[in-house]
């Protein structure tokens, strides 16, 4: 037993030689072990505290351990975990009615990750090409954005630019082609020589992974336009650009476009458990039948419950506006920040990154180790982005805190 521990019971140190012995070496993170989290913060073994910059890639929006949600957990697993759709449970119908009143769409499919969630849509949209559009059977095509990220099964990685999440893992699947991202123009082409394959086009509002990539105002809304021209569906994967991450409930509000199918997961249960949903009305959802498509966990009391408080808190806590204001400020202070290593700061709500240049060795790696020795948690992606996406919960003095070590250290570098 190690001394010196303020949380649980092996060391930081113990904690990773653990991993790095018995578990698949699939993620490379940041030298740090966390063990307590409660709202904007998580604490390590030995009992440093962080103020938590990932929000596990914005799926902890509504801050660690949120009491109304663990509440509700802690309700339901003594009353009923899970029970399959073999049967109903009374709890499902409950939050269907719920969810899809929250986001105004007729039907909801839930599932269990965000990943699970993007292969539903995508499933839904080539059964709407064949039994509505009448795209001939085996023809139909969806169409992606390059550099989107929509998750790691072998369908979606079929349509990644990024060889890290492809390379090794062929044959790929058929039926996908990929755009320029923040081009309408591009869809626009494609879609007027091969529109009447094409059962979808599928799109992040703005790309989280590709580094918070935000794309022109009017984007979403000129793609949405030009789908319609040509009887293809929308599909906003809001995995992680949803439930209130970008100063709006959904980042697609920004352009005014209600999606015909609406991926979410992540934030949709605060963090607590995997729960995802794709929503959609009932011209749409109907075209599944019994047996078609389902996971062992898609719904289940537990998640039905969490995901319906984990709702609440965004409602009640006006997270939405909150992310709005507060990411309003966090620009306003990163971008006043004059530094030679940073190229740009960008982002919308609460979804934030700082592009830096890289110098003399130092990358955004480098950087992230800087702030986490000085009590501030991020990850990069890429190797000059700074991702930056506190728990919507923060305040303003927390978020001015964290402006502060920010730029401690770049005034260092
Ligand atoms: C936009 C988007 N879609 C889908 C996913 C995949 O979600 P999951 O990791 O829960 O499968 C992610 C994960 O980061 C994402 O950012």
């Amino acid at each position: 037993m190690s001394e010196n521990l303020t949380y649980g019971t092996i060391s930081s140190r113990e904690a990773m030689e653990l991993e790095e012995k018995y578990g698949a070496h699939n993620y490379h993170p940041l030298p740090v072990v966390l063990a307590k989290g409660e709202g904007v913060f998580v604490w390590d073994p030995e009992g440093n505290r962080y103020y938590d910059f990932l929000s596990a890639y914005s799926a902890v929006n509504q801050g660690h351990c949120h009491p109304h949600i663990i509440k509700a957990l802690c309700d339901q697993a003594q009353e009923l975990t899970l029970t399959s759709r073999a049967f109903y449970n009374n709890k499902l119908g409950e939050f269907e009615k719920f969810v899809t009143e929250f986001f105004g769409y007729d039907m909801v499919l839930p599932m269990n990750s965000g990943a699970e969630g993007v292969e539903t849509a995508m499933k839904l949209a080539r059964k709407w090409a064949y039994n509505t559009k009448g795209v001939e059977d085996g023809n139909a095509i969806i169409v992606f954005a390059e550099n989107n990220f929509h998750g790691r099964t072998l369908a979606i990685v079929s349509a990644s630019s990024d060889p890290d999440c492809y390379e090794g893992f062929g044959p790929f699947l058929p039926g996908i082609v990929k755009v320029p991202y923040n081009d309408p123009q591009a869809l626009k082409e494609y879609l007027e020589e091969n529109g009447k394959n094409v059962a979808a086009f599928i799109v992040e509002p703005i790309q989280g992974e590709a580094g918070v990539f935000v794309p022109d105002d009017g984007y979403l809304k000129a793609c949405y336009d030009i789908c319609k021209q040509h009887n293809v569906l929308l599909i906003a994967d809001e995995v992680q650009t949803g439930i209130a991450r970008t100063g709006k409930l959904l980042a697609s509000d920004y352009d005014n476009v209600r999606p015909d199918i609406l991926i979410l997961g992540k934030a949709i249960s605060g963090g607590v458990i995997p729960v995802s949903a794709v929503l959609a009305d009932k011209d749409i959802m109907l075209l599944f039948k019994p047996g078609q498509h389902g996971s062992t966990f898609g719904g289940f009391p537990l998640a039905c419950a969490v995901a319906k408080a984990a709702l609440e808190v965004v409602r009640d806590e006006n997270l939405a506006e909150r992310a709005y204001e507060l990411g309003e400020y966090f620009r306003a202070e990163l971008s006043a920040l004059k530094h030679p290593m940073i190229k740009q700061v960008r982002g919308r709500g609460l979804l934030n990154a700082i592009v830096v240049e890289p110098k003399d060795g130092v990358e955004a790696w480098d950087i992230c180790l800087m702030l986490k020795e000085k009590g501030l948690l991020c990850k990069p992606t890429h190797r000059h982005i700074i991702r930056l996406a506190p728990p919507l919960v923060i305040t303003k003095e927390q978020l001015a805190e964290c402006v502060q070590i920010i730029k401690d250290v770049f005034s260092t570098l």
